[in-house]
């Protein structure tokens, strides 16, 4: 960390790029000048609970809250005694207006002829037949309800029907293995699972239901699973457990009300990884969440009426829940929604998209537009882009050269880019410009956004100095931060507030500019950060000694040009095991069934032994140093066996 630390602010502080906001979009937009995003942050950093009640208050509360907030730290409850319900927030707020039959979701298949686009009136009707198919199976008020599903609009009309009924949903990323589903759901105890027969992902079916079906083996809280028909693979449907979505929806009434929800209702639980090998279940609640979304979605987006904007994100990450399924549909927004990978069928995919549908907006991830420089200007190049006129990003620090080819190649020099810093756990976007207020530099994602108080401290809770390193915090309860960690609330008080006293404590590294611009250095634990999604490597490391071969497993991230960073695994293996090739693709391929292929390691190195302190504790520090550059200059007085060192850098010249 303390080499990658100083590297990092060595290369930004050469960063003197500033990039002021187009005059013209400021005229437009929602927040219209530095000035005026500096008197209302003023404002709110004042008073932060008068703020939120003053964004709350304008959307729809069946009855208004009697105490804005309830703070026993580290527990807070916002908008106490109100009731509202988020689904009737999405939609049924804008039926009494122009925007019944506006487009809510423009969706596009992977496959090139397939386009659906469902209005606010049409998306009332899907939720609700859906909403009151979940209850004729039984679902109630409370009950958790597991959606693993491709992007498909009734990902949306599933999360948006638990919604409307009190249903706690946990949205499981597709890409994940049955453990994990099983892992997950049993955690919180699901009693439906809502799946499809596949999903499209470049050009193949990733048969979905298939690995539904080996999680619920061992899922005995799960009473029925909902199949969605998608790609028309076979499947095997169990009598009595198993029912076709289309089957269940027939017949059933398009007018399902709104549960009139406490605001602190579990709206949802998403998991995340962390430093131990379990993921946590980060539960978000109901009138504080969807202030955050909905606020950040209007003013960090700008969104307006005629936008179409397009996050790239999957549902089952945060970033699709709060810019997918949640905020921008409170704004009454059209957003676009695309099934498949940017690179089918050919690498000009997205570019063809944003051409056809005229998109506005683009959020995005710095890997994605990593691996779009590489590939080549040629292919946005053949697309007419000048339909953009803001562009994001989000999921891991951007860097300079990527920050300046997305402005210059994707946004005709013409675009502000908004570089958001935000987690699973906070819900909603915490720093971020404003579009048409904030000059930007490439690699800050600048100042937090109102109502937001951060700082930067070190363990003692030292406010650090302009320029100087430190752990970034956030000191004061706003409403989308997480409740707790679902069914784990020592956890939640361990990981979270207990490392920094009377903060929470984000997980990342960072320093603040002369501007009071925060610049994100990463992640200070064991967590990595792959193409902008969190892995721990606690958790691949036991995926890894899960397999008889292993005998002990460490797991470092180091640089990669286009992940952002990438899976280093060192293995021991069982006595009568040899390393080989063989043995390194098995491996790879048990991590893969055992958490999902995103969490594969990139490449193994087999050890005899793994440097440890005296302790027994695995030096990570020395492995990462070592995966990085190849050699250790690190500290190693409290290394136990300093051959087990010299091994392993032996056989790194020799990989090398
Ligand atoms: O390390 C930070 C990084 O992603 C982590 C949160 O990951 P996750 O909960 O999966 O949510 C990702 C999408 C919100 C953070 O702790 N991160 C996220 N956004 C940025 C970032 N690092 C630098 N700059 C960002 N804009």
């Amino acid at each position: 960390m303390a080499e990658n630390e100083r590297t990092s602010i060595e290369s930004v502080l050469n960063e003197d790029r500033v990039f002021e906001p187009d005059e013209e979009f400021s005229r437009g937009a929602h927040i219209k000048s530095f000035e005026e995003y500096e008197r209302i942050y003023d404002e709110a950093a004042k008073d932060p609970v008068a703020f939120w009640e003053s964004v709350a208050e304008s959307l729809h509360w069946f009855e208004p809250w009697h105490t804005p907030l309830v703070w026993t730290e580290p527990h807070a409850k916002w908008f106490v005694g109100g009731k509202t319900n988020v689904s009737y927030n999405c939609i049924d707020r804008h039926l009494e207006t122009y925007r019944r039959n506006k487009a809510a979701i423009i969706w596009e298949g992977e496959p090139e002829d397939e386009i659906r686009t469902v209005t606010y009136q049409q998306l009332f009707n899907e939720v609700c037949r859906f909403a009151n198919a979940l209850k004729s199976l039984g679902v109630e008020k409370g009950d958790r309800v597991a959606i693993y599903m491709p992007m498909v609009p009734e990902a949306v009309f599933a999360m948006q029907a638990c919604a409307r009924i009190g249903a706690t949903h946990t949205v499981i990323f597709g890409g994940f293995s049955a453990d994990a589903i099983k892992d997950r759901v049993n955690d919180c105890a699901c009693k439906v699972i809502i799946t499809a027969d596949g999903g499209y992902r470049r050009g193949k079916v990733l048969p979905l239901k298939e690995t539904v079906d080996s999680a619920v083996e061992s899922c005995p809280t799960v009473e029925s699973v909902i199949v969605l028909k998608r790609a028309g693979n076979e499947v095997t449907m169990r009598e009595g457990r198993d029912h076709w979505w289309h089957q269940i929806v027939a017949g059933k009434n398009t007018e399902c009300p709104a549960e009139k929800l406490d605001s602190e209702h579990p709206l949802f639980i998403l998991y995340t990884s962390g430093t131990t090998g379990k993921p946590k279940g980060i539960l978000h609640t109901t009138g504080g969440y969807l202030t955050g979304a909905y606020i950040t979605s209007k003013w960090v987006f700008d969104l307006k009426d005629e936008d179409t904007f397009w996050c790239t994100a999957d549902v089952g990450w945060i970033t699709g829940h709060s810019y997918v399924a949640y905020g921008p549909l409170a704004n009454g927004s059209t957003v676009l929604m695309y099934e498949g990978a940017p690179n089918y069928p050919d690498f000009d995919r997205f570019w063809d998209i944003v051409e056809r549908h005229r998109v506005t907006i683009l959020y995005t991830a710095p890997t994605a537009i990593r691996a779009f420089l590489k590939w080549g200007d040629e292919y946005p190049e053949r697309h007419d882009l000048s339909s953009l006129r803001l562009l994001g990003t989000v999921g891991e620090p951007i860097n300079p050269e990527a920050w300046m080819w997305y402005h210059r190649v994707i946004g005709g020099s013409r675009c502000p880019i908004v570089d958001t810093w935000w987690q699973t756990e906070t819900g909603s976007i915490m720093i971020t410009p404003l579009p048409g207020a904030t000059p930007t530099v490439p690699g800050t994602a600048t100042r937090p956004f109102p109502g937001i108080i951060v700082d930067i401290q070190d363990r003692s809770g030292k406010s650090a100095e302009v320029d100087e390193g430190g752990f970034l915090t956030i000191t004061h309860p706003y409403p989308s931060m997480l409740r707790t960690i679902w069914g784990d609330d020592e956890r939640y008080r361990k990981q979270y507030w207990s490392e920094i006293p009377n903060v929470y404590f984000a997980g990342d590294g960072a320093r603040r500019d002369k501007r009071g611009y925060y610049w994100i250095m990463g992640r200070v634990d064991d967590v990595i950060n792959v193409s902008g999604h969190r892995l721990g490597t606690a958790e691949i490391e036991s995926a890894l000694v899960s397999h008889d071969a292993v005998a002990e497993a460490a797991v470092v991230g180091r640089p990669d040009e286009i992940k952002g960073q990438a899976i280093a695994a060192f293995v021991t293996l069982e006595g009568r095991h040899k390393p080989s090739e063989e043995m390194e693709e098995v491996l790879k391929k048990h991590v893969a069934k055992e958490i999902g292929s995103l969490a594969k390691p990139h490449d193994i190195t087999f050890t005899e032994a793994l440097p440890k302190t005296r302790s027994g504790k695995i030096m990570r520090r020395l492995l990462r140093e070592l995966a990085t550059t190849g050699e250790v200059k690190g500290d190693v007085t409290t290394l136990e066996d300093f051959s087990v060192l010299e091994k392993l850098r032996e056989d790194e010249d020799g990989e090398a």
